[in-house]
């Protein structure tokens, strides 16, 4: 309601920038996206779609097409899809973008063996955070959320079981739907946010310890999240378990 009264009109619609994001070819993707947005009158763009795989790799231990598909969703389409809703908006004099970033980006010097996905998600804030000042005056907030870890599909096998999370687990890792309703009351204010409280204590914490022992430390982590996926792979070859479906 608070979003729908502030930045668009009852006839205006809300469009999330993961359904665009779906086309794959570059101009023909482009022509595509501005003729389906022509005609709408697009209030608040949330760019939310995101890949993070291949996760918990080296940097060489990957094709690079993996890599050229993660930055097609986390940084090209998101900036294709902001160019095509921003004419309309600066008619209206009016407008929001929401562009998730990530909290590996704010919170922590470094996300190793996430190294392109870090990086893409640096762009998403720097992105955001130029065209706020760009388009401020115009009547548009654009805003970069940058959350930590938030229970959805993305995170699977780095949360544990809900059913075996405590109140503080809970806070410091939301399920995406509390995490949704903090991100709504967050939009307008300011290029850059972290909605979720848990997660804003975890970057004060963060910003009290030293980058190396941040970085010793992420990177233990990150090498065990390494070894539990390969272990899952493996089991997956050998017929243990289902493939699943690659993003
Ligand atoms: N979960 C976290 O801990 C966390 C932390 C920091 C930042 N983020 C960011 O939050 C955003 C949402 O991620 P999530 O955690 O909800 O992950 P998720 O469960 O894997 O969802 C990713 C979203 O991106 C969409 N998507 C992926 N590839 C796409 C493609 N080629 N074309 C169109 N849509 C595509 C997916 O659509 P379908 O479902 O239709 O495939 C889905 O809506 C991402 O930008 C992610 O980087 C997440």
């Amino acid at each position: 309601m608070h979003i729908k009264a502030r930045w668009s009109s009852p006839g205006e619609l809300l469009i999330y920038g993961s359904y665009l994001a779906r086309a794959r070819a570059g101009d023909e993707a482009m022509a595509r996206l501005r003729e389906a947005v022509s005609g709408l009158d697009v209030g608040v763009l949330v760019n939310n779609a995101g890949v993070a795989k291949p996760c918990a790799v080296y940097l060489h231990e990957a094709d690079v097409e993996a890599w050229v598909r993660m930055l097609r969703v986390n940084l090209w389409a998101l900036t294709e899809v902001t160019a095509a809703v921003l004419p309309g908006m600066v008619e209206r004099g009016r407008g929001a973008v929401v562009n998730i970033g990530s909290g590996s980006t704010e919170a922590i010097p470094s996300f190793p063996l996430y190294s392109v996905y870090a990086a893409s998600k640096r762009y998403v804030a720097q992105f955001s955070r130029s065209l706020y000042v760009e388009y401020r005056s115009k009547g548009i907030d654009v805003q970069c959320q940058a959350p930590l870890f938030v229970e959805t599909k993305m995170t699977t096998g780095v949360a544990g079981s809900r059913k075996r999370r405590g109140i503080l687990s809970s806070l410091m890792m939301p399920t995406s739907e509390a995490y949704a309703r903090a991100a709504a009351r967050w939009i307008g204010h300011g290029p850059l946010c972290m909605p979720n409280l848990g997660h804003r204590l975890q970057w004060c914490l963060c910003n009290a310890v030293p980058d190396r022992l941040l970085d010793v430390h992420r990177l233990r982590e990150n090498l065990r999240q390494r070894a539990l996926f390969q272990r899952l792979r493996s089991a997956r070859v050998n017929g243990g378990l289902p493939a699943r479906k690659q993003s």
